[in-house]
């Protein structure tokens, strides 16, 4: 249930990651070591990051170039070298910052543009480990007033509770009912020669035409007859109404890419024994950032929640309203109101032993905001809970993003297990949005 919990808030956050999100044309990261004691979580801010490599991988915006797509005559003479596992950078290197330029406007990838989106970034990476532990350092610039941390909310209506703020092609943004929310992310995706083509290929793998936002996107009435993808969405207790495909890896299917066709579960449970999945770690600005952790996914049949809890849960149920508010006595208010999202000394989430109270429907007036989850580290734990260090600062319209993880968590079948001296590939993807309320309107980018 808890587990159900948390997948169920991302795969809101998800439901459009193509038209927001920025690829990366996948490349290896070393690693240096330069001290052998694992470090207390509290001293991983001391780490001496000029003391190692920085890389400057180059983010494009992707378009709805999907992982069919880029294996049909579209993709102009290189379909067939695609398919036979040609990797992306042989022809596209160099070109990251042209291709981002091409695809963010109105073209054949592109039907649906956002005016004045950026389509390029340039991510900064750096790597280091010691006996027990991974430690990233991601660095970038966003192109918003601020740091991008407001996520989305719940609104009382006078008689009940709705969600209240959704991307930019929503369409409650669209009508104008809902403003434009979106917190900076960044997603980052580990795997290794154990999952065929991802070191050629990257995140285009798991990125198919049935997805939401794409060009086919898959009816959610036969994604909920699907015997086994239902059963997953049930076992982690998503509701129907969010059955949806999500990234899957090709080798998870009996007939090519096709969404459907997913392997037996004998199939599916040997893939995973020989790890031939992928580890997914998501930062999120305003959704694991404030409480200092990010959420942990991995990558086969479909994009699950690792094992475990995770920190992040819904606030409740949404209409049926929700479970805690901002402790008045500890932050001054017990809700926010539409003009405090501009207000950056209010505090905007819901930390769990830090700030909140049980919810109170007494002390809620019609228009009042709440956070749509909370944070819980007190109560996360197992392989959901492996990357128990990740902050993020926001300063001079750059954002600096610090985490950790254990080369061996322990979970070898839903993390990547590292091995010194071992190649893996790291994906990565972002989204941006720009300030909070009411600049949020028109911000330049996601
Ligand atoms: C054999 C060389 C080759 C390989 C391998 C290759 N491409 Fe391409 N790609 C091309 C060429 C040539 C074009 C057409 C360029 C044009 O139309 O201006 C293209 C076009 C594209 C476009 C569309 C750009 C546009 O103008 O609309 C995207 C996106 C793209 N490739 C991504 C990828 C990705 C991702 C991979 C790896 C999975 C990949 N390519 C592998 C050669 C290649």
């Amino acid at each position: 249930m808890v587990k159900a919990a948390a997948v169920n808030r991302y795969k809101h956050s998800f439901s459009s990651l193509r038209l927001i999100s920025i690829a990366i044309l996948s490349g290896s990261l070393g690693m240096i070591l330069p001290q052998a004691t694992p470090l207390f979580a509290a001293d991983v801010e001391s780490i001496d990051w000029s003391q190692i490599s920085v890389s400057k991988p180059r983010l494009y915006y992707p378009g709805q170039s999907s992982y069919q797509w880029l294996r049909t005559s579209e993709h102009k003479k290189a379909a067939e070298e695609t398919k036979a596992g040609e990797a992306c950078l042989r022809c596209h290197k160099g070109e990251q910052k042209s291709l981002g330029e091409i695809l963010v406007v109105e073209n054949r990838l592109e039907p649906d543009p956002i005016e004045d989106k950026s389509g390029y970034l340039r991510l900064s990476v750096q790597a280091a480990h010691d006996d027990q532990y991974l430690y990233l350092r991601f660095g970038w610039k966003t192109s918003g007033e601020g740091p991008g941390n407001v996520g989305n909310l719940m609104r009382f209506d006078g008689s009940e509770w709705a969600w209240w703020g959704n991307h930019r092609q929503h369409e409650a943004v669209l009508d104008e009912e809902q403003p434009a929310i979106y917190p900076d992310r960044l997603g980052i995706m580990i795997g290794d020669a154990k999952s065929p083509l991802y070191p050629e290929h990257g995140c285009w793998m798991t990125c198919h035409d049935s997805m939401v936002g794409m060009a086919e996107q898959a009816d959610e009435e036969e994604v909920g007859e699907h015997p086994v993808i239902s059963q997953l969405y049930e076992k982690i207790g998503i509701p129907i109404l969010n059955y949806a495909v999500r990234k899957y890896l090709p080798d998870s299917r009996s007939d090519g890419t096709e969404w459907a066709a997913v392997k037996n579960e004998d199939e599916l449970i040997t893939l995973r024994k020989e790890g031939a999945f992928l580890d997914l770690i998501i930062w999120d600005a305003s959704l694991t950032n404030p409480a200092g952790v990010a959420a942990d996914f991995n990558v086969l049949e479909m994009k699950q929640v690792d094992d475990g809890t995770s920190a992040l849960w819904p606030n409740g149920e949404m209409r049926g309203g929700p479970k805690y508010m901002f402790d008045e006595g500890t932050v001054g208010f017990s809700a926010l109101t539409e003009a405090d999202l501009a207000d950056p000394s209010k505090p905007k989430h819901l930390i769990v032993g830090h700030n909140t109270a049980p919810f109170d429907a007494a002390k809620i007036q019609e228009g009042d905001l709440l956070p749509a989850h909370i944070l819980d580290t007190g109560a996360a734990e197992g392989s959901a809970a492996d990357v128990d260090y990740a902050k993020g600062v926001f300063e001079n319209g750059q954002y600096t993003v610090i985490m950790r993880r254990k080369l061996d968590t322990g979970h070898p079948e839903d993390d990547k297990v590292l091995k010194v001296g071992g190649i893996y590939t790291f994906g990565r993807f972002m989204t941006m949005r720009a300030a909070s309320a009411p600049t949020m309107f028109r911000s330049r980018s996601r």
